[in-house]
């Protein structure tokens, strides 16, 4: 079993982030969003992946590296073209040869590792297996129709759904699967999607299976999906204090207070994680917040959050909540008269005053 990580896309639903970063290596709970997927590989025990990456940037391999510190081997597969999802499996056929393997897209987040979703498969005759999760949204992705606990039909993006699940960014496959990225068509929006290519494999007597993801499962598609997942992980952390807090500070519940970090006359108020030398001082961190290494906070309030490195926050009077800051970002109180809100806010930006 090899495992084939996809890193691509635009991420345009998380402008301005994504503007300066690929939205695979934005930091969930201070570690990159790829990280979970390698991890997950890597806990149901494959040591190849093969992670496609846009042929124009070397951005993911120079973040991700070769593999060494997970004890995998990690090949890059340089996509020229953003061509669908079907055209990413496409071009990895040298690199997963006969073998079978587990497609997950890099952005998808899922609680419990996939381990479990190969060994179902392992157990089946299937040459493919899905895994699908119940939506408020099922228009939003790639929607099965299932008749008789069959799938007969994978639609992508359909206006009216015809249940309420989405096929979630973990696919496992054998290597019939070449033959339906192969024939297959572009779509409308000219990509090659790979629910067609479920869809032929079905239409081709062949067998199709899948798990329901019962637990959490997200496609960190859109900022509020960021937060969220951030509230998971930060959730499910173990507390580990290698900074400092001083005496009249309270640290509660789970926290991870990185090394260098410092907590001086505030609250932190867990499940929360301060990365290193991150200062917070006069300041209350709430609940489900990531603070960035080197970022400093100081009279001010950051509940839901999520803080890249080496921001600073300070003297803002009203709580900071539900927000995403990027790398080096500044909030600060306003110098001089006349007492005025500031902006230096770059493309795509959102701020919201009270
Ligand atoms: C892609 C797939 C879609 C799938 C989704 C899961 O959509 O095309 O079938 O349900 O991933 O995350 P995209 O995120 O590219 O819009």
């Amino acid at each position: 079993m090899k495992a084939l990580i996809a890193s691509g896309g635009k991420g345009t639903r998380l402008r301005p982030l994504t503007h300066t970063q690929n939205k695979h290596l934005i930091p969930i709970a201070n570690k990159p969003i790829l990280h979970y997927a390698i991890e997950a590989a890597v806990d149901a025990g494959i040591k190849q992946i093969g992670i496609i990456h846009t042929a124009d940037s070397c951005e993911v391999p120079d973040a991700i590296g070769n593999g060494k510190r997970w004890g995998v081997k990690i090949t890059y597969i340089p996509q020229k073209t953003p061509a669908g999802l079907a055209h990413v499996v496409k071009i990895a056929e040298k690199f997963i040869g006969k073998d079978n393997f587990i497609f997950y897209l890099g952005d998808n987040m899922v609680v419990g590792g996939v381990k479990r979703f190969i060994d179902e498969f392992e157990k089946s005759d299937c040459n493919c297996w899905l895994t699908l999760s119940k939506v408020k949204d099922p228009e939003r992705f790639g929607v099965p129709v299932i008749k008789n606990n069959k799938i007969v039909k994978v639609e992508e993006k359909p206006s009216k759904p015809k249940s309420q699940f989405a096929v979630a960014g973990i696919y496992i496959y054998d290597s019939h699967i070449f033959e339906a990225v192969k024939n297959i068509k572009p779509s409308e929006r000219g990509e090659l999607e790979i629910s067609d290519a479920h869809t032929y494999l079905i239409e081709k007597g062949f067998k199709v299976g899948y798990s329901e993801i019962t637990g959490w499962w997200k496609d960190t598609g859109k900022p509020a999906d960021l937060l969220e997942a951030n509230r998971l992980i930060l959730d499910n952390i173990e507390p580990n204090f290698k900074g400092e807090v001083d005496k009249v500070s309270s640290v509660l519940g789970k926290v991870i207070l990185d090394e260098g970090s410092k907590v001086i006359n505030s609250v932190v108020r867990g499940p929360a994680i301060i990365g290193k030398n991150a200062i917070i001082e006069n300041s209350y961190i709430g609940p489900f917040t990531s603070i960035g290494d080197r970022t400093t906070i100081r009279n001010a309030e950051v509940e839901y959050s999520i803080v890249l490195r080496d921001c600073k926050i300070s003297n803002v009077k009203l709580r900071i909540e539900g927000s995403i800051l990027g790398n080096d970002v500044e909030i600060v109180d306003a110098v001089g008269k006349p007492l005025v809100h500031r902006f230096m806010i770059g493309d795509q930006s959102r701020v919201e005053v009270a």
